[in-house]
């Protein structure tokens, strides 16, 4: 591995703690855009503050992501003696498969040893659709859990990488652009001052619930998302744990 610099790191990581007002911030050496190694140090980094905070009745709300499937990799059976229970924070956003809260949730418990639920809602329907969805038992069960999650786990993106991972359509494309969308977090879209301004509908944890859960750990690494983080973080609630990279943190400086 690569030798920390233990002063400039903890310089940097309380400055950005303070400039953002959050909980903690933890910074990893490296740039996880250029060496993929940086990654499972990012999902080692999340792995233990999980560790810290996980206390009672614990229930998780993951998002989807290759950050979220790389703390997935980190994770093994032990990590609390107390019940846990993962599930994921939102229905579809658009993503494939592997990049899906789902699929990252239940890879989550399989690693750990633990149980998790999945939530079957489909992606971009009508209000009519989902009104009636969320009706249904077995779907209202998993987002009363998700009510009740303690921590919540969740990348953040680029905002036109994600718009254009998930396919979205040029309509709701040309409104990001005339917005000026730069981050994404959950489904929703950030201009640089952290207004949301585009915002995918789906069941599930919404951005003003965040406030509300006493553990947020937010993952997200790489240069090319330095101001994606930025803008997102000018409304994170003061209970939210950065996890990120030194790659993005120099971008991040740099932009102001
Ligand atoms: O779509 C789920 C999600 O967590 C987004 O909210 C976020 O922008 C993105 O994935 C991050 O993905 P990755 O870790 O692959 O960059």
């Amino acid at each position: 591995g690569m030798m920390r610099e233990f002063s400039g790191i903890n310089v940097m990581e309380e400055e950005i703690r303070q400039r953002f007002t959050l909980r903690k911030v933890v910074i990893v050496p490296g740039d996880s855009d250029e060496s993929p190694w940086v990654k499972e140090e990012l999902g080692r980094a999340t792995v233990l503050r999980m560790k810290e905070y996980l206390a009672g009745n614990n229930i998780i709300a993951v998002t989807g992501g290759t950050t979220m499937s790389a703390i997935a990799d980190q994770l093994t059976p032990g990590l609390t003696s107390d019940p846990l229970l993962f599930v994921p924070a939102r229905g579809g956003i658009g993503e494939d498969v592997r990049n899906q809260a789902n699929t990252i949730c239940a890879r989550m418990a399989e690693r750990a040893g633990v149980s998790h639920r999945v939530l079957y809602m489909p992606d971009q329907v009508s209000e009519e659709v989902y009104a009636s969805f969320v009706k249904e038992p077995s779907i209202n069960e998993v987002l009363s859990l998700i009510q009740h999650a303690n921590m919540v786990i969740h990348g953040i993106g680029d905002a036109f990488t994600m718009a254009k991972r998930r396919n979205t359509n040029e309509q709701d494309l040309e409104k990001l652009q005339e917005e000026k969308a730069v981050g994404e977090a959950f489904g929703y879209y950030f201009n640089e001052v952290g207004e949301v301004v585009h915002k995918v509908l789906t069941v599930g944890l919404q951005l003003d619930q965040l406030a509300t859960i006493p553990n947020v750990i937010a993952v997200a690494g790489g240069a090319s998302k330095g101001k994606a983080i930025a803008a997102y973080l000018q409304s994170a609630p003061p209970n939210t744990t950065l996890i990120t990279d030194e790659g993005a943190m120099n971008t991040l400086l740099k932009g102001n």
